[in-house]
């Protein structure tokens, strides 16, 4: 199984990249986890840009050659983080063979609002399964970020390793 990890928050010391980083570590040694981290210098969507230019078509390789996708995103008022959504707009072209299309996709993240992000998770899966991936039976929507995770690594924090641990298992077995 090879994961691709893509974190929706750009900030340097993300959250939701941490636990891209405690899953890539969790992540049994004979599956290959890569982490891409290129999604700020992908440019907005724009049709007159089509096929799109080298970090696009870098994405699209990205994708092409995983065979599961694990978004770990933040919800950003109420939805999906806007560099997320623009990547999965690109992916989603040519529509109907697309990188994306039949790619199993897992959203997973944590957020600072007591539901953990939920309703960005539910945007990004609707948005992934509209772009032609199909999108696994996979959830984790961990609250209170900012607090939870102030004085350690994700990686550290008990129930999130079981959660990941739980989530790598519906992985493997989707
Ligand atoms: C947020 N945050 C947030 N949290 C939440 O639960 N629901 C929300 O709608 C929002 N909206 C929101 C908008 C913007 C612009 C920012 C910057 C933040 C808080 C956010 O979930 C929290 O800071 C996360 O920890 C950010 O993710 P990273 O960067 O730690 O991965």
């Amino acid at each position: 199984m090879k994961v691709l990890g893509i974190s929706g928050s750009l900030r340097r010391d993300s959250y939701n990249m941490k636990l891209l980083r405690a899953a890539e570590e969790l992540l049994p040694a004979v599956a290959g986890f890569e982490i891409w981290e290129d999604l700020k210098a992908v440019p907005p969507f724009d049709e007159d840009d089509e096929p799109g230019g080298e970090v696009v078509e870098t994405l699209r390789d990205a994708v092409a050659e995983a065979d599961v996708l694990l978004f770990a995103t933040p919800e950003y008022n109420a939805s999906i983080p806007g560099q997320l959504k623009n990547a999965i707009d690109w992916l989603s072209r040519p529509f109907g063979a697309s990188a994306i299309s039949g790619k199993p996709v897992a959203v997973i993240g944590t957020s600072y609002g007591q539901y953990g992000g939920v309703w960005a998770h539910d945007d990004a899966r609707r948005a992934a399964g509209i772009a032609g991936g199909t999108v696994l039976d996979v959830a984790m929507s961990i609250p209170n970020s900012v607090v939870r995770f102030a004085g350690h690594h994700p990686a550290d924090d008990q129930e999130v390793v079981s959660q990941i641990l739980q989530a790598i298992t519906d992985l493997a077995a989707a």
